[in-house]
C-alpha cells in the first residue's frame, strides 16, 4: 500500500496548474450513454475514479479509448450490451449510480446496485429515485438491485426536491434530455459542475434552461447527438491548492482555476488574512502568505454558492494554526469529520460536537504517522503535514489517488518536500 512521506515546514512558491473536475468528468462520461455516436471529453483527469467510471462503461458495451498519460477521452455508446450495472462497481464508486436514468431512457430497462452507505454518511438514493419514478420509471429494490423500466417511455415531470442534492439534480437532468414533454426541477443543486453537465448535454441537442439557478427547465428531445466537450477546471482541487499555500506559507498561483467557483473561499481565506488575488478573466488565483499570522474564522458548509463540504477538512488543517479558535459546523454530510482526530495526532486541538468541529489554533502542529479515510480527509492530511515540524507519514493514500492527479509532482513543483513510498504501513 503506497503512503506519502512528507517533510514539513518548506513554504510553496510557484504555479499549480488545475487539472479537469472529477465530479464534472464523471457525469459527463455518464452522457455517452444517451447517443449512439462518439463523444470526445477533454482535459480529462486520469484519477482512479474516472478510470474506474470507464471500466463500468466498458461492461456496459461503450467503446472507451483513452490511453494512459492522456487527458482527451473518446466514449462510443453506438450499442449497448448490458444494463446491468453490478454491486462492486457501484459500492466503490457512488457515481457510477447515476447510470440508471441514461440507461432506462436509452434501452427501457436497466438493472443498477445500490451504493450503500460510505465514509461519511448514510448517503441514500431516495431523491433520484423520486425524480425517476415521477418521469414514469417503474422501479423496484430486490436483492440490493434497483430493478427499473419505463414500458410506455419516459415522460417530462414536475419535481420538487425536498433538499438540493448534486446527484439527484444531474441523475434527473440526464435522464429528462430524452423523455417527452418538459421537466421542471425545483430545488435544484446550483453546484458549477451541473452548469458544465447542461452545457455538454445541450452542445449533444438537449435542450436545458435554467442550470446553476434552482430551477431547471428540460425540454425532451428525441435524440442526442455526439460532442467535444472540455471538462471545467477542478474547484476543489484549486482550493485545496490554495488552502495548501496558505498554511504552508508562500507565493502560489494557480492556472486554469475556476475563480469564479470559489467566491466562499476566497472570502474565507481574506478573513483569516491570507493575501488572495483573483483574476476572472485570466484563470489565475494567487495566494500569498509570508510571515503573517493566520486569524481564526468560523464556517458552515452549505450548497454551492457557500462554502463546499468537499473543502471543508482541507479548512480544518488551517484552523488548526490559526490564533484564535474557529467553530466549523458540517450541514452536508452527518460523518465528515473523520480527519479531526488524525489531524490531532498532529498536534492539533480539535473537538468533536455532533455537528460542529471547535478548533482551537496551536503554534505548531508536529509530524506523526496518520491514516487516511477518505478523499477530501487524505488531502487535509497532507495539507497539516506541509505545514508541521518534521516528517509526517500519511499511510493508505489510495483515497488522494481517487481525485488528485499528480498531487505530488504539483506540490514539489512549488518546493514541497514529498514522496510517494510502496510497502508496509507506517
Ligand atoms: C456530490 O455528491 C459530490 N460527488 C460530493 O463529492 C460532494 O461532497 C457532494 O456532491 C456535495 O457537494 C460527486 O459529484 C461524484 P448530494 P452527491 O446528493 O451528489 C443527501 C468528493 O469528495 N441526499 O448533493 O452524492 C446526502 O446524503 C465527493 O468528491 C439524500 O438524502 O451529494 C447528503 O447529505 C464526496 N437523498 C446531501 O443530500 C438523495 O437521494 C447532499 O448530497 C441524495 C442525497
Amino acid at each position: 500500500m503506497d503512503r506519502l512521506v512528507i517533510q514539513g515546514g518548506h513554504k510553496l512558491n510557484g504555479h499549480i496548474p488545475i487539472s479537469g473536475a472529477k465530479n464534472s468528468a464523471l457525469k459527463l462520461m455518464v452522457a455517452c450513454l444517451l447517443t449512439d455516436q462518439p463523444i470526445t471529453l477533454t482535459n480529462m483527469p486520469s484519477l482512479a475514479d474516472t478510470r474506474f467510471l470507464a471500466q463500468l462503461l466498458e461492461t456496459l458495451g461503450v467503446e472507451v479509448y483513452w490511453p494512459r498519460g492522456e487527458s482527451t477521452c473518446h466514449l462510443n455508446a453506438a450499442e449497448l450490451k448490458s444494463t446491468i450495472a453490478p454491486y462492486d462497481q457501484v459500492r466503490k464508486m457512488r457515481a457510477s449510480f447515476n447510470v440508471l436514468g441514461p440507461l432506462i431512457a436509452r434501452s427501457g430497462h436497466a438493472t443498477v446496485s445500490l451504493p450503500g452507505g460510505c465514509a461519511i454518511g448514510a448517503r441514500p438514493v431516495d431523491l433520484h429515485l423520486q425524480a425517476l419514478a415521477a418521469m414514469g420509471a417503474d422501479l423496484k429494490v430486490e436483492q440490493g438491485y434497483v430493478k427499473a423500466a419505463a414500458i410506455h417511455g419516459l415522460k417530462g415531470a414536475h419535481i420538487n426536491f425536498s433538499m438540493p442534492s448534486v446527484g439527484a439534480t444531474e441523475h434527473a437532468m440526464l435522464t429528462a434530455t430524452l423523455a417527452e414533454g418538459t421537466t421542471v426541477l425545483e430545488n435544484a443543486a446550483r453546484e458549477p459542475e451541473i452548469e458544465d453537465l447542461a452545457v455538454c448535454l445541450n452542445s449533444m441537442g438537449a435542450d436545458i434552461s435554467g442550470a446553476g439557478t434552482s430551477v431547471i427547465r428540460i425540454k425532451g428531445v428525441e435524440s442526442l447527438k455526439g460532442t467535444n466537450h472540455p471538462v471545467m477546471p477542478d474547484r476543489i482541487e484549486a482550493g485545496t491548492y490554495a488552502i495548501a499555500a496558505a498554511a504552508a506559507g508562500g507565493d502560489v498561483t494557480l492556472d486554469g482555476c475556476p475563480v469564479e467557483a470559489l467566491g466562499a473561499l476566497i472570502s474565507k481565506l481574506r478573513e483569516a488574512g491570507v493575501t488572495v488575488d483573483a483574476d476572472e478573466a485570466a484563470h489565475t488565483l494567487r495566494i500569498r502568505r509570508n510571515g503573517t499570522h493566520l486569524k481564526a474564522v468560523n464556517l458552515s458548509t452549505q450548497p454551492h454558492p457557500g462554502f463546499p463540504t468537499d473543502l471543508q477538512a482541507q479548512f480544518m488543517a488551517l484552523m488548526a494554526i490559526a490564533d484564535g479558535t474557529s467553530v466549523i459546523r458540517e450541514t452536508i454530510f452527518e460523518n465528515r469529520f473523520m480527519h479531526a482526530p488524525e489531524l490531532s495526532r498532529l498536534g492539533a486541538d480539535i473537538t468533536v460536537r455532533g455537528q460542529e468541529a471547535i478548533v482551537k489554533g496551536v503554534k505548531h502542529l508536529t509530524a506523526a504517522p496518520v491514516m487516511a479515510t477518505d478523499l477530501r480527509a487524505s488531502v487535509s492530511l497532507v495539507i497539516a503535514g506541509l505545514a508541521a515540524e518534521g516528517e509526517t507519514v500519511v499511510n493508505r493514500i489510495y483515497h488522494l489517488d481517487r481525485g488528485f492527479e499528480r498531487l505530488e509532482e504539483k506540490l514539489t513543483a512549488c518546493g514541497a518536500h514529498i514522496e510517494r513510498r510502496s510497502g508496509e504501513e507506517e
